[in-house]
């Protein structure tokens, strides 16, 4: 690829020129601020193909000295001049003020001996968006990344954010963030290999012993979301079931070491944490409150149980449809049709889903089909029965507690909360899961 060095004090115009050169003329853009710079780099790099610069840089007459300089040096450097330049006229193209993209690669394309015509319909790379959360638990990518940038009405140009081999930080992403920015672009054939790329970081960071508690779980509520995406999306590959698989075990991680509840409740509602997470979250740790206070407990149930909680509303769509605990919270909701139908199966479809993950077992798949005290997985049971799993009712309640906690308008203390479900749960092993959860606990 041939290599262009390119001055312009216009960021927005840099970075427009920067990407339609790569892109249409399929030449390497390296930036330079005036032409000591560029003088700089052409005494390392004298295979430079074109200079495309402004007249001047501030004082700098930097058309005129980049001239001067490659003719002294016998170079065959192409020199482009954006704006006029009368002492040069006659010999360099200069070009008339505003510049058009446009009409700088046709020159660039003339001056590098490429044909335009062949570029335009052969380099037009289609370019994915990939949410702005990818890049949280990142510090570089395997590829360049791009944002998208309106043209017109109906036309769009992508230009070049993230080359590959830059390090950033969250800070840089939450920027960008601040600004409004809700995705970030890759070129088509890239997106596997960076979502691999991704999900194999995030799972190194959760596996690590050394992170604290509160970057685990933003990065476990990250995975977390990720996962539903990517299910959502495509449904269980490889590396969803692994990046599943370190989120889980971090959950369980946090949740043996959680803080207070106020202090947790505190710290998933002041950082940016989804619904979904903020609710995965809690009710794996109530889960784990109750369990503990079981004389049949081990280990694993809790294993099971955040498991669960992990996949639970995996299938639903939106935070109004994970709210629903009744049937008649279902029929308030205002929702479609359709997406009461959705709240109305997500048991037995996330089993479904869950089919294809060879981590969920027996126990998980027995617990998520009766997660809403329904048998067969379709409903919204308000007072379910003894006939359930008994994981499945330690689920169950802690998922209601969970779901009040959550709510806004619903009281917030644990003896208000407990008091409204012994109204809705009548019989005696939910009675006695309530008791359970009546002990100190923070
Ligand atoms: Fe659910």
């Amino acid at each position: 690829m041939s290599q262009t060095i390119l001055i312009e004090s216009n960021e927005d115009l840099r970075k427009i020129f920067s990407i339609n050169l790569n892109t249409f003329v399929g030449t390497d853009v390296i930036h330079r601020k005036n032409a000591d710079d560029a003088i700089d780099l052409l005494k390392i790099l004298p295979q430079i193909s074109l200079i495309i610069t402004e007249v001047k840089s501030g004082s700098e007459e930097t058309a005129l000295k980049l001239h001067h300089f490659i003719k002294n040096e016998g170079l065959s450097t192409s020199l482009i001049i954006m704006g006029e330049c009368k002492q040069l006229a006659h010999e360099v193209i200069c070009l008339k003020e505003p510049v058009s993209w446009e009409i700088l690669i046709k020159q660039a394309a003339h001056a590098l001996g490429v044909s335009l015509q062949d570029s335009l319909q052969k380099i037009r790379p289609d370019y994915i968006p990939v949410g702005v959360h990818y890049f949280y638990d990142i510090q570089k990518t395997p590829c360049d990344v791009y944002i998208r940038i309106k043209k017109g009405p109906h036309e769009f140009q992508f230009v070049k954010r993230i080359h590959s081999k830059d390090v950033f930080e969250k800070a840089d992403i939450i920027k960008y963030e601040q600004q409004g920015l809700k995705e970030f672009y890759i070129a088509k054939d890239y997106v596997q290999y960076f979502t691999t790329f991704v999900t194999n970081n995030i799972v190194q960071k959760l596996e690590r012993e050394d992170i604290s508690l509160e970057d685990r779980i933003l990065t476990t509520a990250n995975a977390h979301e990720i996962v539903r995406e990517n299910i959502l999306a495509v449904g269980f590959e490889e590396s969803t079931i692994e990046l599943s698989h370190a989120s889980i075990n971090s959950m369980v991680k946090s949740v043996k070491n959680s803080p207070q509840v106020a202090q947790l409740l505190k710290f998933l509602f002041t950082n940016k944490i989804s619904y979904a997470y903020q609710h995965c979250h809690m009710l794996a740790l109530m889960c784990h409150y109750v369990l503990s206070k079981q004389s049949w407990y081990r280990p694993e149930h809790l294993e099971t149980l955040s498991f669960v909680s992990f996949f639970a509303d995996a299938t639903l769509k939106s935070n109004i449809q994970m709210k629903m605990t009744s049937m008649r919270d279902l029929a308030e909701s205002g929702l479609t049709d359709e997406e009461k139908r959705q709240v109305l199966t997500h048991a037995k479809d996330a089993v479904d889903i869950l089919s294809t993950n060879p981590e969920a077992n027996e126990y998980i798949k027995t617990v998520l089909l009766q997660s809403h005290g329904k048998l067969d997985g379709i409903g919204l049971e308000d007072n379910p029965g003894e006939d359930l799993h008994p994981l499945s009712k330690v689920f169950i309640v802690a998922d209601a507690f969970v779901k009040v906690l959550l709510n806004p308008n619903l009281p917030s203390a644990k003896k208000d909360i407990l008091e409204l479900l012994s109204v809705r749960f009548t019989n005696p092993s939910y009675l006695k899961i309530l008791k359970a959860l009546e002990q100190k606990f923070d």
